[in-house]
């Protein structure tokens, strides 16, 4: 219930803009994104990678409503392109087609993203397109599959929550497609997603045993396994040595601030891990989304509203 009532609120903006007024709500956003530029992203980038680890920069934001806000948008991420080669880091972007414009022009949109597809490819690096809520499930498949033509090393994002993904998977194992798979952070309807959580990691379980199969290999499908989920990454790990899949073929996704003592254990253990770092102030969507997949995020924030800690700006 808590879940659905902070993923139902985390669509109404003015609320965050109360929120950006509290110190508390701030308090809690910075420990999920890096800070408001792009620099404050790639500096965590440039620890992560000095820790053995792959980075992934996002610049916060979605359903932007006019062609000038998707055009900002493609800008400041061809310039996070430019300055990840620059800095000689091991990184690339994760975008939300709806920040590029989905919602203002699917043909605007593409072009967008062509112009940030091109630059990683010029820069050697791949472009990953993270997936929304189910509304925009098969336009940004559709989009992603044109762009896979000719620019291969784009990677796109399932669901496991979604009852449509398993077909999803096979139409991407068709292409041997680079693929991330999450649990699925949006408030969808029963008919179009598990609402049993138990269910979701079940699908998903199955999802990442689907992408080490040989013939998904053979195709060269690449997974990013995205969860903090420990009893997952174990199977994927068992699953993987089972089938005799190397560590370079998958990778364990994690997002900043979240299960920090796991990413480097993981690392160390021999698995590729790849830390997701956002930075913007646009965070009030990706804020609540954290918060709704875990309740203690919440408490926390309201402790420090009725108990501000000392000094607190
Ligand atoms: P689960 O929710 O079962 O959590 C497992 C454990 O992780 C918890 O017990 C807790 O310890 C920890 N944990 C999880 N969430 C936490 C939080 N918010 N705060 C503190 N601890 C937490 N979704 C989507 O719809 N589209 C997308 O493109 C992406 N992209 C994406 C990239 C990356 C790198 C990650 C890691 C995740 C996404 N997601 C996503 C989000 C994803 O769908 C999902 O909502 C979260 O990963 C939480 O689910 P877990 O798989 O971690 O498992």
């Amino acid at each position: 219930v808590l879940r659905a009532l902070l993923l139902a609120l985390s669509t109404r903006r003015r609320i965050g803009d109360l929120m950006d007024r509290v110190p508390a709500t701030r308090r809690l956003v910075r420990r999920f994104v890096a800070g408001p530029t792009a620099d404050s992203a790639l500096d965590v980038i440039a620890r992560v990678n000095a820790r053995g680890m792959a980075g992934a920069v996002t610049y916060l934001g979605e359903n932007v409503t006019t062609p000038a806000q998707a055009r900002a948008a493609t800008a400041v991420y061809r310039d996070v392109v430019e300055a990840i080669a620059a800095r000689g880091l091991r990184a690339l972007p994760s975008l939300k087609l709806t920040h590029l414009g989905l919602d203002v022009s699917p043909a605007a949109c593409a072009t967008n993203v062509a112009e940030v597809a091109e630059r990683c490819a010029a820069a050697g690096t791949r472009l990953w397109i993270d997936m929304e809520s189910s509304a925009y499930t098969e336009r940004t498949l559709e989009l992603y599959e044109r762009l896979h033509r000719t620019r291969p090393q784009t990677a796109c994002v399932v669901q496991a929550a979604l009852r449509r993904t398993p077909a999803d998977v096979e139409r991407l194992v068709g292409m041997g497609a680079a693929l991330r798979v999450c649990k699925g952070a949006y408030r969808e309807p029963a008919d179009v997603a598990y609402p049993v959580k138990a269910d979701v990691d079940a699908a998903y379980a199955r999802l990442a045993e689907r992408l080490l199969q040989p013939d998904a290999q053979a195709r060269g499908v690449y997974a990013g396994y995205a969860t903090h989920d420990e009893a997952l990454i174990e199977r994927v790990r068992a699953t993987a040595a089972a089938r005799g899949v190397s560590a370079e073929r998958f990778e364990i996704q994690m997002l900043y601030g979240i299960r920090h003592d796991l990413h480097a254990r993981l690392r160390h253990s021999g698995l590729g891990v790849r830390v997701l770092v956002p930075f913007g102030e646009d965070w009030y969507g990706y804020f609540m989304r954290r918060l709704a997949e875990r309740p203690a995020n919440l408490v926390f924030l309201l402790r420090n509203l009725v108990r501000p800690a000392a000094g607190g700006i």
